[in-house]
C-alpha cells in the first residue's frame, strides 16, 4: 500500500478527509518543534483554507513554512506582544511567530475590546504568513462583528505597480466580513490585490496551462501568459487587479498595514523565503452602533435584489463568501483533493522531520 519513499515517479494525487488531513498536518508541525496547541491551530487554519476552496493557502503552504522555520524566518511557539494599548486602539507585534496563532490571538483581543468600546483598531506588525485572511473575518463574524482587514506582505516582490515594469509590491490582500442576518451566509470578501495570486502561477505551471490574459509581464515588461516568467530568472511580475484601482488598493494595504501598524513596507529586493505579514484590522460591533437590526434587514433586501439579476453564468449571481461556503459543504462531504505536488511536498516535509511515508499515509487514511 505505502509507496517506497525514494520511488522516482511523483506520488499520485490523493483525496483526504478534513479531519485526517488536520491530524497529518498537526503531526508534522508538532514534530518540527511547535507545542501541540500551536500545531493544532496551524493545522485547523490550513485545512480550513482547503475546505473553503483556497488550496493556494491551504496545506500546500506547509513545506514552505517548515523551510522558513529551519532558516529562522518563522519562529515556533511565539506569543503575541502588546506594544501600545489605548483600549480601543492596540498595536501588536507577532515576533515572526506562526500567523495562524498570532492572527487568532490578535482577533481575540480585538473582539474583547470591540465588546467594551464598540470598535477596535488593531495594528499587527511582524507576524509570519497569516494565511487566508478570511479566517480572521470569520472569527469576528462568530462574535457578531463587522471587520475590515488590510494586509501587506514583506517578501520577494511579485507585483508591478501600475505604469511600472518590474515587481515592487506583493499580493497584498484585503478582506471585509459582515453579518447578513440569520437567513444568509455572512458577506466575506477576501482577495489578493494582484490579478491572480502567486499560488495560481504554480498551479498553472504544474498543470501545463497558460496564465489568464493580463495577469503577468515578463522581465522586459511585455505581456506574457507563460507561468515560467514568474518562476525562473530573470523574473517578470504579476499585474495588479483592475489596473490603477487595484494598484491603488495594493498601495493602501502597503501603507496601512506596513507603516501605520509599526510594521515594514516592501522597499528593497528580498530573497524568496520568510513571508512576513502586517495587518491593520478594524472591528465594529453593529449592536453598539445601534444598527444591527437595520443592517440585517437591508442586507436581506439588497441580497434579494442583486441576485435577481438575469444570470449570465450557471451559478447566477453570488455574494462574496458564498463560493467558500459551497466549497466547504462539498469538501466536508467528499474530502479534499490534494494534487500530486502538494502530497509529494507533505511526504518530503515528513521525510526531513524523520516521519516515514507509511506513517503519513496511515494518518491520511484516517488511521
Ligand atoms: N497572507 C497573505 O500574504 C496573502 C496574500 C495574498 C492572498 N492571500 C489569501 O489568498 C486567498 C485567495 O485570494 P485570491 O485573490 O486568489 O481570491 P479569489 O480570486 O478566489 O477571490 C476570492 C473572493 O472573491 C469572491 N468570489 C469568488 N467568486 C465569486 C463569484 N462568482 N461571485 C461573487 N464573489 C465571488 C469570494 O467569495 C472571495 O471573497 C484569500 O483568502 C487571501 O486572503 C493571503
Amino acid at each position: 500500500m505505502a509507496r517506497h519513499p525514494h520511488a522516482e515517479a511523483a506520488p499520485p494525487a490523493r483525496v483526504v478527509q478534513a479531519q485526517a488531513l488536520r491530524r497529518l498536518v498537526q503531526a508534522l508541525v508538532e514534530r518540527s518543534g511547535s507545542s501541540p496547541i500551536e500545531a493544532e491551530r496551524v493545522a485547523h487554519h490550513l485545512v480550513d483554507a482547503d475546505l473553503s476552496g483556497h488550496d493556494t493557502h491551504g496545506v500546500a503552504m506547509l513545506p514552505r513554512y517548515l523551510e522558513n522555520l529551519r532558516t529562522g524566518g518563522l519562529v515556533a511557539n511565539r506569543e503575541l506582544v502588546v506594544v501600545h494599548d489605548h483600549g480601543a486602539l492596540v498595536t501588536l507585534d507577532g515576533q515572526a511567530g506562526y500567523g495562524q496563532v498570532i492572527g487568532a490571538q490578535a482577533m481575540a483581543l480585538g473582539i474583547e475590546r470591540a465588546r467594551v468600546h464598540g470598535v477596535a483598531v488593531l495594528g499587527l506588525a511582524n507576524s509570519h504568513h497569516l494565511g487566508r485572511i478570511g479566517a480572521y473575518a470569520e472569527q469576528c463574524l462568530d462574535a457578531g462583528l463587522v471587520s475590515i482587514h488590510f494586509v501587506n506582505v514583506v517578501t520577494q516582490p511579485l507585483v508591478a505597480p501600475f505604469g511600472g515594469s518590474d515587481a515592487r509590491l506583493a499580493t497584498n490582500p484585503m478582506c471585509v466580513g459582515l453579518p447578513m442576518g440569520p437567513a444568509l451566509e455572512p458577506l466575506l470578501l477576501d482577495f489578493a490585490t494582484s490579478r491572480i495570486a502567486m499560488g495560481k502561477v504554480h498551479e498553472a505551471q504544474r498543470q501545463g496551462r497558460p496564465l489568464p490574459p493580463g495577469a503577468a509581464i515578463d522581465a522586459e515588461g511585455r505581456p506574457s501568459r507563460d507561468p515560467g516568467v514568474m518562476l525562473q530568472e530573470p523574473r517578470g511580475a504579476l499585474l495588479p487587479l483592475g489596473a490603477h484601482k487595484g494598484y491603488g488598493l495594493a498601495v493602501a494595504c502597503e501603507l496601512l498595514a506596513g507603516a501605520l501598524t509599526g510594521g515594514l513596507t516592501l522597499h528593497q529586493p528580498r530573497a524568496a523565503g520568510a513571508i512576513i505579514n502586517n495587518m491593520l484590522s478594524i472591528l465594529v460591533d453593529p449592536e453598539r452602533l445601534g444598527t444591527a437590526a437595520h443592517l440585517a434587514a437591508q442586507a436581506h433586501a439588497f441580497a434579494d435584489w442583486v441576485k435577481a439579476s438575469p444570470p449570465t453564468r450557471e451559478s447566477g449571481v453570488m455574494l462574496p463568501g458564498e463560493p467558500e461556503a459551497a466549497s466547504r459543504r462539498r469538501r466536508r462531504a467528499e474530502g479534499i483533493a490534494l494534487d500530486a505536488a502538494t502530497w509529494a511536498g507533505l511526504l518530503a516535509a515528513g521525510s526531513v522531520l524523520g516521519i516515514e511515508d507509511a506513517a503519513l499515509l496511515a494518518l491520511a487514511e484516517g488511521g
